[in-house]
């Protein structure tokens, strides 16, 4: 699939069909992430994928009870290692940590269209509950989690600004 193919149809996908995901694709799926850019090369982010049904209960209530979340086949919880980061960059390390994570989450979210797969990105979540449910260490905090599963329909295509509405030339609120 052409790349503007792949980002023009990628959508929040919420409603998934039970069909089985190969564990082939899951993987193709989660080696995106790897080649995405990394402050430092500091690969901070790690993956936690959860299958099973009473989890996925448990991880959903954790999200602001978006019961629609149990219908994914697969939940990845994108997992951040802050320390290393901020060892190195101090106090630029969190986001840094945090846009690292989020452009291999990107990365996840194209190469699972690319193959046919729904995704959609939650963020509203109790972070301290799915630490616990998870069993992750004290240093390991949970940035968000990605539903992934075949779509049971294509989504609408949500809203988007005019390109001239969020491009400024050379400063802030200069047109061409
Ligand atoms: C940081 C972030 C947090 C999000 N959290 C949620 C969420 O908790 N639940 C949800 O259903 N969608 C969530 N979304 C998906 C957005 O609602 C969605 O991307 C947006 O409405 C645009 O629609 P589209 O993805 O179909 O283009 C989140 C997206 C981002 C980037």
């Amino acid at each position: 699939m052409e790349l503007d193919k792949a980002i023009k149809e990628r959508k929040s996908v919420r409603e998934y069909l039970t069909k089985r995901i190969p564990e082939e694709k899951l993987m193709e799926v989660l080696d995106a992430a790897r080649y995405a850019p990394k402050a430092g090369n500091l690969q901070n982010f790690y993956f936690i994928v959860v299958k099973s049904k009473k989890r996925k209960e448990d991880i959903s209530e954790c999200c602001k009870n978006q019961s629609w979340m149990k219908n994914a086949p697969i939940h990845i919880v994108v997992c951040n290692k802050v320390k290393d980061i901020k060892r190195l960059y101090s106090e630029q390390g969190e986001l840094f940590s945090i846009q690292n994570a989020a452009a291999a989450m990107e990365n996840i979210l194209l190469k699972a269209t690319e193959l046919g797969l729904g995704t959609c990105w939650v963020g509203a979540l109790d972070f301290v509950k799915i630490q616990r449910i998870l069993k992750l260490p004290d240093d390991v905090r949970v940035e968000a989690i990605i539903t992934l599963g075949y779509p049971k329909k294509i989504p609408r295509t949500s809203r988007k600004y005019d390109l001239d509405k969020i491009v400024y030339f050379e400063e802030w609120d200069k047109k061409k």
